[in-house]
């Protein structure tokens, strides 16, 4: 019957309208197996305080059996007069247990708590799984990294030519915001792991219920809350979780960015694998980088996501509103989007063929070694302001002439300058730059492989 959670004080069931308005099942109905979880913890809870024999909590030990396999085997579904998957739940409880017996679950907690507490254990679990894909991206990143030790290219800020860096360094530069985000998911998890189960609707329970034993049972570490209304009306371990999966995206889209312009025919830094592009359906020479888009577009829905979860808890008085049933949705498709681009971006980076040479031929270009002559008249004891200058001038000079920063002739040096001798020449290379930039976190080879190490270190100490 409709409204069988809570039909008593109602001389009439709900509209058609309400149902079809309040309904959750089609999406909460994911939560099956945390929801029978927490009732069977709940059991233990109530057999504890007295509430069900030993005999009874057996019995509802494999009622509860049962009716996982008859959910697995699709047997048991939820029907149209099911308001979310709680009340689903019961009513197959109350079909393999009986009213007596599956009447007695209820005593003592509230979907409101419920609710708080497994829509964290869906979160702590996809968290976990989320992790582990994005340490197999880290692992794609670092493995190309070590295939190109030694590869320069053209490193750009404002997207204009700047300095060389090694392709490594900057492949790398793409690792380090996600094993950032693999430590927010860890934090994230401690908060997470805290149980609201035992809060009841709000205020918390009379029957004398061990909140600690329920927590225990579902592995939330974090122990029970202390704050019953917090436990039940505060969304904002959810939301987090939102950033953090909007922040995975952002990290993705700006590599997938970057992968789109290399696969340009005017960059022609990168060539994707036929098994990670797509073709046109009219233009037969087409290869397009559709996961790298895919992953751009997605980061927008992740950021909705999250923006249209924390507009919904904007406002709302403590403690359970109805709106929070609101804060599923979202979270439950961020999970869904990262769990199925991850892997394909994954794939993607993994076969991405570097041409190495052009990397190479464009890396000195733009007088991006502008700062090495400057640098090195500073260390020939020139202020670097006047160095600064001086190699500006070299640059005009080169400019107006066609030629590179390494072209002039010992005579074109010295009339820019008495102080460019000919061993300025000695720095004007892209091997001899990138090697000499070796401060820590530096683009020198050896500090690379030194972070490649670092890193390897401490993705697998996480
Ligand atoms: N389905 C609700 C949610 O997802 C939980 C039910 C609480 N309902 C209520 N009327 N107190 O938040």
């Amino acid at each position: 019957e409709a409204g069988a959670l809570w039909g008593g004080r109602f001389a009439s069931g709900p509209s058609p309208e309400l149902l079809a308005l309040s309904k959750s099942t089609q999406f909460d109905w994911q939560l099956w197996p945390y929801d029978i979880a927490g009732s069977r913890a709940h059991a233990k809870a109530l057999a504890a305080a007295g509430y069900l024999t030993k005999a009874e909590l057996v019995s509802m030990s494999s009622a509860f059996d049962h009716l996982a396999e008859a959910i697995e085997s699709g047997e048991f579904v939820a029907e149209e007069g099911d308001e979310d998957v709680h009340s689903a739940l019961e009513r197959g409880l109350i079909i393999q247990a009986g009213s007596d017996l599956g009447g007695k679950l209820r005593a003592g907690r509230s979907r409101n708590d419920q609710i708080a507490t497994l829509v964290r254990l869906y979160l702590l679990d996809h968290g976990r799984e989320i992790a582990h894909l994005v340490i197999q991206l880290i692992d794609a990143i670092a493995s190309q990294a070590a295939a190109h030790p030694n590869a320069p290219m053209p490193g750009r800020t404002h997207l204009q030519h700047a300095q060389p860096v090694l392709l490594s360094h900057h492949l790398l530069a793409h690792s380090w915001p996600l094993v950032r985000d693999l430590e927010r998911l860890r934090d994230w998890s401690v908060r997470a792991s805290a149980s609201p189960y035992g809060a009841g609707a709000l205020a918390g329970s009379s029957l004398g219920l061990d909140p600690a034993l329920v927590a225990r049972e579902l592995g939330l570490g974090g122990g029970p809350m202390p704050n019953s209304i917090d436990a039940t009306a505060s969304r904002d371990v959810v939301a987090e979780f939102a950033f953090i999966t909007s922040m995975i995206g952002i990290n993705l889209s700006r590599f997938a960015e970057e992968i789109i312009v290399w696969a340009t025919r005017e960059f022609g830094f990168v060539k994707l694998h036929d098994g990670y592009s797509t073709g046109s359906s009219i233009m037969p020479q087409k290869k397009n980088p559709d996961i790298a888009e895919l992953a751009r577009g997605k980061s927008g829905r992740l950021i909705g996501n999250l923006a249209g979860l924390l507009a919904t808890l904007k406002g709302l008085p403590l403690a359970y509103n109805r709106d929070l049933q609101e804060d599923k949705e979202p979270v439950f498709d961020s999970v869904e989007q990262l769990e199925v681009l991850l892997p394909a971006f994954t794939g993607m980076v993994a076969s991405l063929t570097f041409n190495t040479e052009r990397l190479a031929e464009l890396a000195p270009l733009g007088f991006s070694l502008a700062t090495d002559v400057a640098e090195w008249l500073v260390k020939q004891g020139v202020p670097f302001r006047d160095a600064h200058e001086i190699s500006g001038d070299l640059v005009r000079f080169c400019e107006e002439r066609g030629l590179e920063l390494h072209e002039p002739t010992d005579e074109q040096l010295a009339s820019v300058s008495p102080l460019l001798t000919a061993d300025v020449r000695a720095v004007v290379t892209v091997a001899g730059s990138i090697a000499s930039r070796d401060g820590v976190g530096g683009t020198a080879g050896t500090r690379v492989a030194e972070q490649l190490a670092s890193l390897t270190q401490q993705v697998r100490a996480l």
